[in-house]
């Protein structure tokens, strides 16, 4: 038999980390793995794009330097392509043997990139996601807030010392700014699900209150 010693089975959450590029939010998301693995939940930690060999290979296409020429809506049907084969190969599997998932990025996302940055249709993305995820909904969201002037200055300081850099951050100021706005309004729309947090606080900071979101949430579903 499978040993699942201190396994908190029944403890199922689906969290998710959203920002600007530069939030920290992967850090934030491997620390709360971790914090959550040592108290015995049994936690899948993984990211959008990619998280499957699948998605790997879209997130490759989607990142690339050399693809300048992507029509917003073939970026939209590739995150959505990335996000249909994450779901049903690995996210809905965990949750249903009572694991908690975390995700780097979901489909707010493509709201606030593709719909508030691209100016892309929202009523059309929301059905696209629908399809995607099949109605699979984050039960919190930890949104890591930074201005995008402050996170592109951080993108562009991580990227000399060797992170990637990709083709998103390579858009103009005013395509961050429209995301930046694009996340302001969706967590007013659904101000029970985000919880934000000030990334410009020390990482110890952000953990603590990433930390104490997540506990309150899981007491609430005990
Ligand atoms: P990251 O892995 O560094 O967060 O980079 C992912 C990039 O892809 C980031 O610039 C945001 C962008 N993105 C979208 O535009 N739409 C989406 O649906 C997702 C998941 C990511």
């Amino acid at each position: 038999m499978l040993q699942t010693f201190g396994s908190r089975q029944g403890d199922t959450m689906f969290i998710t980390f959203e920002g600007l590029d530069g939030s920290g939010k992967t850090t934030q998301a491997r620390q709360i793995a971790a914090y959550l693995r040592e108290r015995g939940h049994d936690v899948l930690l993984t990211r959008e794009p990619g998280g499957t060999s699948i998605g790997d290979q879209i997130r490759t296409v989607l990142h690339s330097l050399d693809n300048t020429a992507m029509h917003p809506h073939a970026e939209l049907l590739l995150y959505n392509a990335s996000r249909a084969q994450l779901v049903a190969e690995v996210l809905r599997p965990h949750l249903e043997a009572g694991g908690i998932v975390i995700c780097d990025r979901f489909y707010d996302s493509t709201l606030a990139y593709q719909g508030y940055g691209h100016n892309l249709d929202l009523k059309m993305l929301k059905a696209i996601v629908s399809f995607a995820t099949g109605g699979l909904k984050p039960d919190l969201t930890l949104y890591l807030d930074i201005t995008p002037e402050d996170g592109l200055a951080r993108r562009k300081q991580a990227s000399l010392f060797g992170e990637e850099w990709n083709r998103l951050d390579d858009m103009e100021l005013d395509f961050h700014r429209r995301v930046y706005k694009g996340y302001q309004a969706l967590m007013k729309a659904e101000s029970k699900r985000f919880a934000r947090i000030n990334a410009m606080q020390t990482v110890e900071q952000i953990q603590a209150e990433a930390v104490r979101m997540v506990e309150k949430k899981l007491a609430t579903r005990r």
